[in-house]
């Protein structure tokens, strides 16, 4: 029996693209692995009702990992015209299957390395080396939210808060409300991956980025258990930055920085300014992890208009490769993938179109593969 069992799950679109690249690079690293396809995307919505059909989630319960390249959604109104004929009206609603594997695992790391290779014409800077870790289940993202605002619901707001007095003539049907969730444990166990991880790769520093100083009870709560948290880790220091303020540093001053984390939301959007700060979305790896599971994929989407045309650039998808054999504890396969892809961005003669070259998605694969 093989060491490990990998599903992948190419999606739609350049999905199958970049997890071709992936493939040849899984091909040479040979790990001791069983690769397992398992389908997802817009195809198993439109003919089964469902874009993360039983079968997917049965095959990723028998697996250590999953790799996953990307998929369509679309709104709505067009998610029910697609279904099939046969399928309208019988009560199908669609959900990100991505969202439902966070949740469905409890992968409540979201893992964003943005590292500048040195060479990329891209990069914002070549001395770029940050590590977002974004809280991936709660937050403003939970999914609490209420509009109209219920009776019940704004009879205990009013009850428990003073602030209410200042909604007090605005009709239910004009309130909306989001709740921002957090747990302590919630906090305690994202600072701490973002710890570890620290010491594991060797960053002096985890700037904690949140808003204490006006969201005083989620990001209070955030702030007081990251300080608990940090106390058993005296060699790496605990910076503290407010989201907003953390916007102008990364565009002043991004090679300061090195491990960051915060909530659900401030991370989404602090990650992705910090992906293109490094080339940007061909560039952009992320790692969904939890205790006994986890998904890498790049951060891209489907990008409808070059499927199956293999123009993309597969370095996202190759740099999430890079990040499950880390978690894998394969740790000396990734340091050598992404020397691979480095020497690849910096002898600079394979080049996809957003790079300014006419390279194709597998000559990046193959070119990586051959440095290996
Ligand atoms: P997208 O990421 O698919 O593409 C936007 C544009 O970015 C592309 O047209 C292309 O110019 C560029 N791009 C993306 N990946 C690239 C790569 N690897 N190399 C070079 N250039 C690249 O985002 P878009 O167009 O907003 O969404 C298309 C579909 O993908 C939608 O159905 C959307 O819902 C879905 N999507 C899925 C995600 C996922 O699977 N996690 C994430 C984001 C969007
Ligand atoms: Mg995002």
């Amino acid at each position: 029996m093989a060491k490990y069992r990998i599903a992948l799950m190419p999606g739609d679109g350049i999905g199958n693209d970049v997890m071709d690249a992936a493939k040849i690079v899984l091909e040479k690293v040979a790990l001791d692995a069983q690769y397992v396809p398992a389908e997802i995307g817009w195809e198993f919505w439109c003919r089964e009702g469902d874009p993360l059909p039983q079968r997917t989630v049965d095959t990723l319960k028998a697996c250590d990992c999953a790799l996953f390249a990307a998929i369509t959604s679309k709104p709505k109104e067009e998610a029910q015209a697609e279904l099939a004929p046969e399928l309208q009206d019988k009560g199908f609603v669609y959900r990100s299957p991505i969202v439902r594997l966070r949740q469905m695992f409890d992968l409540y790391v979201n893992l964003r390395p943005c590292k500048a290779f040195m060479g990329n014409p891209l990069n914002y800077r070549d001395d770029i080396d940050l590590v977002v870790f974004r809280e991936n289940t709660q937050g403003l993202y939970a999914g609490v939210e209420f509009h109209p605002l219920p009776a019940g619901v704004r009879q205990a707001l009013q009850a428990n808060s003073k602030r209410m007095a200042a909604f007090e003539g605005v009709p239910s049907e004009d309130i909306a409300v989001s709740c921002r969730v957090f747990t302590r444990a919630g906090c305690q166990r994202i600072v701490r991956q973002a710890f570890e991880y620290a010491r594991k790769f060797g960053y002096p520093t985890v700037t904690l980025v949140e808003k204490p100083n006006v969201i005083r009870e989620t990001s209070g709560l955030m702030v007081r258990e990251a300080r608990k948290v940090a106390a058993g880790y005296p060699a790496i220091e605990l910076w503290e930055t407010n989201v907003d303020a953390m916007a102008m540093w990364l565009v002043k001053n991004p090679q300061n920085y090195g491990v960051l984390v915060s909530s659900n939301m401030f991370g989404d959007i602090v990650s992705d300014l910090a992906a293109q700060l490094v080339g940007g979305l061909g560039f952009a790896a992320s790692g969904n992890i939890g205790d006994n599971f986890a998904v890498f994929e790049p951060t891209h989407g489907s990008a409808p208009k070059y499927a199956g045309l293999y123009k993309v650039n597969p370095t996202a998808m190759l740099l999430a490769t890079k990040l499950m054999l880390d978690w894998l504890g394969e740790v000396e396969t990734a340091r050598a993938l992404q020397q691979a892809i480095a020497d690849v961005i910096a002898e600079g003669q394979v080049r996809t179109y957003d790079m300014g070259g006419d390279s194709g998605t597998l000559d990046v694969a193959r070119a990586v593969a051959e440095r290996l």
